[in-house]
Parts: structure tokens; C-alpha cells; sequence
């Protein structure tokens, strides 16, 4: 199960997650770890586009985790992969950078959670792809352990 931030208008307007630019990148990152979109689900922090596309408040993620709480219940993921900063700190409710919680073993609500760059930090920053491979290499790894 992969966890981003919140809807842009793309997304606004077809009711689905990750259908712009960014959810291209993110089924090349999805195919990277052997899977198909169609094999993992795809969920927001929070359900409905900040205006002006403003950051969260954290108000509204407290108001929309029991959705997402409820969404991880049923679809019972093996791995959670929280995309950017926003959803690794609203998930794991801690203010590290990224770059300290990359390449950890965290959890959430039970479910073993990793945390990766957004990929629409990527489509500004292609040069950090690498880190992002090294990324998915591990969520592989988590994915195989018996
Ligand atoms: N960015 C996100 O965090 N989620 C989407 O659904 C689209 C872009």
C-alpha cells in the first residue's frame, strides 16, 4: 500500500489517487518493486485537496486518519510505503527529516511501513532517484521476508 500526501485537481476531478504526472512516476516505481498498479493500493493521508494546494493542517489529518485506519484495517497491506515527508510525519507522527527515516523499519497501526521520497519531489529533483531505487530495493525486501 503506497500513502501520499493528499488529492491534487488532477486526482480531484477523477475521484483516484496519483493520475497526474506523479502517479506516472509512481507506477514506474511500482513496476521497479515487481508489482502492477493494479496489485497495490493507493491512498491519501487526507481525502479531499487542501485549498490553493496548501500543506495539510494538522487538524485535517487527525480529522481523516480513522478513514485511513479503516482503509489499512480492510485491505490488510503486507508494507506500507509513506510517499514524502508530509505523509511519513503524519504517519509516524515524529518531525524527523527524511533522509533520517529513509532506509528504516517503521511501523504503523501493525503493518511494517518504509518511507520514501514523493514522486512529484522526484519530477523536480530527478537526481535524487537513486536513493529512491535504493528505497524500493528494501520495501522488495520486506515484501520477501517469510
Ligand atoms: N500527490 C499526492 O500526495 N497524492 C495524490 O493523489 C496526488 C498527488
Amino acid at each position: 500500500m503506497f500513502v501520499g500526501e493528499a488529492p491534487g485537481a488532477d486526482e480531484d476531478r477523477q475521484g483516484e489517487p496519483f493520475v497526474g504526472r506523479a502517479g506516472q512516476l509512481l507506477n514506474s516505481m511500482i513496476f521497479a518493486i515487481g508489482l502492477k498498479r493494479e496489485e497495490v493500493y493507493i491512498a491519501n493521508v487526507i481525502k479531499c485537496r487542501p485549498p490553493g494546494n496548501r500543506d495539510p493542517q494538522p487538524e485535517e489529518v487527525e480529522q481523516c486518519e480513522p478513514y485511513l485506519i479503516r482503509q489499512i484495517e480492510l485491505i490488510r497491506p503486507r508494507l506500507i510505503v509513506a510517499l514524502g515527508r508530509h505523509a511519513a510525519h503524519s504517519l509516524l507522527k515524529t518531525e524527523l527529516p527524511l533522509a533520517k527515516l529513509r532506509g528504516g523499519r517503521h511501523s504503523y497501526h501493525d503493518t511494517p511501513l518504509i518511507v520514501t521520497y514523493h514522486p512529484a519531489y522526484l519530477l523536480r529533483s530527478p537526481g535524487e532517484k537513486r536513493k529512491v531505487w535504493e528505497d524500493l530495493r528494501l520495501a522488495r525486501s520486506v515484501l520477501e521476508a517469510p
